[in-house]
């Protein structure tokens, strides 16, 4: 069979990323222009910042991705790009860089649910065997997903607010460490005890999420030790929190791989990254996929891999591509 070179591009939040891949598991290009440091001191990313930069970056992640490859944009079979879910704004200036390049060269456009990107970065790694159940944990979403066959998502269960990755992203702005906060209370953590009690969310036997609660418990105990002048144990702080949101994590995992019959079992999204939530998932599922670091957390490299999949199914766009900030994971890009 001919080789297939799909280009792929990924906007959604506050990274800029561009990948060439090759047959759907061969990365000849991965380009990730991360606005984290921008976003550091701010304690989150700032929507309209986001698409701005995105601006700035995207055609000299484009010049970079094809000299990676050392390919020419002719040389590329299909357009694969993020629509959805995420910010509106960062977006659609990927998802217009697709239309314009598809447009100009008469290049196949194909469109990628994001959250089925974070599934298939397991991929570019592993061999999925199915049926599959997947534990997506990112900033925006945590889900338990049912892959029965390959590009058949089934919701399980959610989160019925918060995401883990916000609620990490928001304790670490409260203790005032920064952002992305999943890194930095991730390293904290290990050098800490679970010393403060904090509440179990959702502690029942659904395979629904809560982390408000939990957040806001956190913010209650550090604003009565700030107004009481008791110093935080930051470090046993942390800890606390992860031990939390780890438990929880692993008993609806669990729970789910009881209910449902299951031949492999996957942690995707930027929590994925974390060490304690690695350590313990594998000390009960050795064989359980994670995507290494840099392919838990945004990046196009995943994107592309999704797109090679609709790329056989013959799933093009025919006419313009437009963003869908909102979609869920079992959804695909309809004419
Ligand atoms: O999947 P992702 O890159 O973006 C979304 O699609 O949302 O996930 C980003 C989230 C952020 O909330 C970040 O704090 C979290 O992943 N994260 C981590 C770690 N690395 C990134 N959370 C916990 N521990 C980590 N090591
Ligand atoms: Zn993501």
């Amino acid at each position: 069979m001919q080789d297939i070179y799909i280009m792929a591009i990924e906007t959604s939040c506050d990274e800029t990323s561009i990948a060439i891949i090759k047959n759907g598991r061969e990365i000849l290009a991965h380009v990730i222009n991360s606005q984290a440091e921008e976003f550091s001191t701010l304690g989150g990313v700032v929507p309209e910042m986001a698409s701005r930069m995105h601006l700035d970056n995207i055609c000299i992640v484009y010049k970079e991705a094809l000299a990676q490859a050392d390919l020419a944009i002719t040389d590329i079979d299909a357009i694969a790009t993020t629509y959805g879910p995420g910010l509106v704004g960062s977006l659609l200036v990927g998802v217009n860089f697709a239309n314009t390049l598809s447009m100009l060269y008469g290049i196949k456009l194909i469109g990628v649910n994001h959250m089925q990107g974070h599934i298939y970065a397991l991929e570019l790694e592993n061999d999925i065997t199915y049926p599959m159940m997947s534990l997506i944990v990112s900033g925006g979403h945590t889900e338990l997903v049912y892959v029965e066959n390959a590009m058949e998502f089934k919701i399980v269960g959610q989160t019925l607010d918060d995401a883990a990755g916000e609620s990490y992203d928001k304790v670490a702005k409260m203790l005032g460490l920064g952002y992305p906060g999943g890194p930095l209370i991730d390293k904290l953590a290990s050098t800490g005890n679970p010393t403060y009690k904090l509440p179990t969310p959702m502690n029942d036997e659904t395979l629904n999420f809560s982390f408000s609660g939990l957040k806001s418990a956190c913010f209650n105990q550090v604003n009565t030790m700030n107004m009481k002048d008791i110093k935080i144990n930051k470090a046993d702080f942390a800890c606390s929190f992860q031990t939390v949101v780890v438990d929880v994590l692993l008993k609806k995992l669990v729970h789910a791989c009881k209910l449902y019959p299951v031949n492999s079992i996957s942690v995707v999204g930027g929590v994925s990254a974390n060490s304690e939530l690695k350590k313990r998932v594998k000390e009960l599922y050795p064989d359980c996929m994670i995507p290494s670091n840099i392919l838990s957390t945004d990046n196009a490299a995943m994107i592309g891999v999704v797109g090679y999949h609709l790329y056989l199914k013959g799933m093009f766009v025919e006419t313009n591509l437009n963003a869908k900030p909102n979609i869920s994971v079992e959804q695909m890009w309809t004419n």
